[in-house]
């Protein structure tokens, strides 16, 4: 990032020279870092849709474009024969893509910590069996801090790759036990001898004395579906994380944060809301066209689901991915979903309709990823927390990138205060 031209900022009759920053590929910014502390002014920025709140190496997105790329690497070439989530965990968090070597140890360092301390496996026992999983992913993310004291202290690197395997490794046993919990089935414990996402499907569809078999598709597809989650740069969830981050809050607490966000239907919890949307049409609940029109219905607040992004105004480039995997998938398992069907059609339509067409509105990550993992049998209450198996990477990354900035500040914007002038205490008698 360089810094050359300087924009001028006229207000109150003084005019304000600000420096004007550029990004890698051309991007500028004005910074107004300093607007504050030498001048009293702030910008209003509510939904901070024209802020940047730091500067970042990790993900490129441009959103007219439809470009997304990890470290460089544009995202569509992790779309490949094996795709390996692992490989790109370390490729986020480190910044290249790792060696032979270090792909080894990092995958021991994750089967070494894959199994749950019996303290928090036992609690599974005391939780609702319909307790959201969601809910279970925060709560126990938050307590490996109680059990796993010794990586709080930040800034040792060789704590923080060993925090960053266990919580990488152990979100998917707490996933896959929160699935199982909700099902009253018995706990698998993971298998040193699998795979990241073997593994997690393994612990998840088990059952005792009768392995789950794992096809290649479908190994293949939780590769691909958890890399295409990985980062998106300073999304909703990404950003909780760097807030709790800069109160120098340890990676667990920060990841715990992360998963709150995520929760919200607009955000992770959108591709659930894919899937009722697509159900309710295939139940007769109603047409494509009524889903469309009332979509389009500012009196209603139903959202075509799936579709629009803060960033994209063009297709999500790993929405078109999964488009194609879902085929894949369908073709090899010789099976199909009326779903899928539905989603197709409620693309055409939308994409041939001006409310879309002129508001730049396109399928997002979340249009056809559920309808992948359901073709994988993942039910939908776990759709979310697959999400953020998928962005614990890119969370843990940009925690250590903000934690790697010595300059950084704690995060705390300021307001635009527009409620009473000053006002006395009226005592309750006169009240
Ligand atoms: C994710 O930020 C990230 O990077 C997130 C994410 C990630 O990887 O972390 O990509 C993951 O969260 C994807 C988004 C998942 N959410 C959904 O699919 C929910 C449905 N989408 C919408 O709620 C909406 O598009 C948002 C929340 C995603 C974006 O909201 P914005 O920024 O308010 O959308 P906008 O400013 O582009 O809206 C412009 C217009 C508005 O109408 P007008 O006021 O101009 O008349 O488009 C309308 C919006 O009301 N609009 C929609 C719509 N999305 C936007 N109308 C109907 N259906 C929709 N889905």
């Amino acid at each position: 990032m360089h810094q050359e031209e300087k924009a001028r900022l006229i207000i109150g009759g003084k005019t304000i020279e600000l420096p004007v920053l550029t990004g890698t590929e051309g991007d500028k910014a004005i910074d107004i870092s300093e607007l504050y502390d030498e001048h009293g002014i702030t910008a209003f920025d509510p939904s901070l849709g024209s802020t940047c709140m730091c500067q970042s190496t990790i993900t490129y997105i441009d959103g007219d474009k439809g470009i997304l790329r990890y470290r460089g690497i544009p995202i569509e070439q992790f779309d490949r024969p094996q795709p390996n989530f692992i490989e790109v965990a370390w490729l986020l968090i480190f910044g290249n893509l790792p060696t032979r070597r270090e792909l080894r140890d990092f995958r021991d360092l994750l089967t070494a910590n894959e199994m749950l301390h019996e303290g928090l496996h036992r609690q599974f026992g005391d939780l609702p069996p319909k307790s959201p999983p969601m809910a279970i992913l925060s709560a126990m993310l938050s307590q490996l801090a109680c059990y796993y004291e010794k990586f709080l202290p930040l800034g040792d690197d060789e704590l923080f790759i060993e925090a960053a395997a266990r919580l990488i490794s152990k979100v998917r046993t707490i996933a896959a036990y929160s699935y199982r919990r909700s099902k009253g089935l018995p706990f698998m414990y993971p298998d040193p001898a699998l795979r990241y996402c073997a593994n997690f499907l393994h612990m998840m569809f088990s059952i005792p004395y009768q392995q789950y078999i794992i096809g290649e598709e479908i190994e293949d597809a939780m590769n691909l579906v958890l890399i295409l989650h990985a980062d998106h740069e300073q999304n909703c969830s990404t950003s909780t994380v760097r807030v709790v981050g800069s109160a120098k809050a340890n990676l667990f607490a920060s990841c715990a944060a992360g998963v709150s966000a995520l929760w919200g239907p607009l955000h992770g919890g959108a591709n659930v809301e894919v899937i009722k949307m697509l159900e309710s049409i295939h139940n007769g609940g109603m047409k494509p066209e009524e889903c469309i029109e009332a979509a389009k219905d500012k009196t209603n607040p139903f959202k075509l689901f799936g579709f629009g992004h803060r960033i994209y105004r063009n297709y999500d480039p790993r929405a078109k991915i999964l488009r194609a995997a879902v085929d894949r998938v369908f073709a090899r398992l010789k099976t199909k979903d009326p779903l899928l069907d539905i989603a197709r059609k409620l693309e055409e339509l939308a994409l041939k309709d001006s409310y879309f067409i002129d508001r730049k509105l396109y399928p997002n990550v979340d249009f056809y990823s559920g309808v992948l993992l359901r073709a994988m049998e993942i039910p939908t209450n776990m759709f979310t927390v697959i999400f953020a198996m998928g962005r614990l990477p890119g969370w843990i990354a940009q925690w250590k990138e903000q934690h790697d900035n010595l300059t950084q500040k704690i995060i705390r914007p300021r307001q635009l205060y527009t409620g009473n002038k000053i006002t006395g205490y009226i005592p309750i008698e006169s009240r």
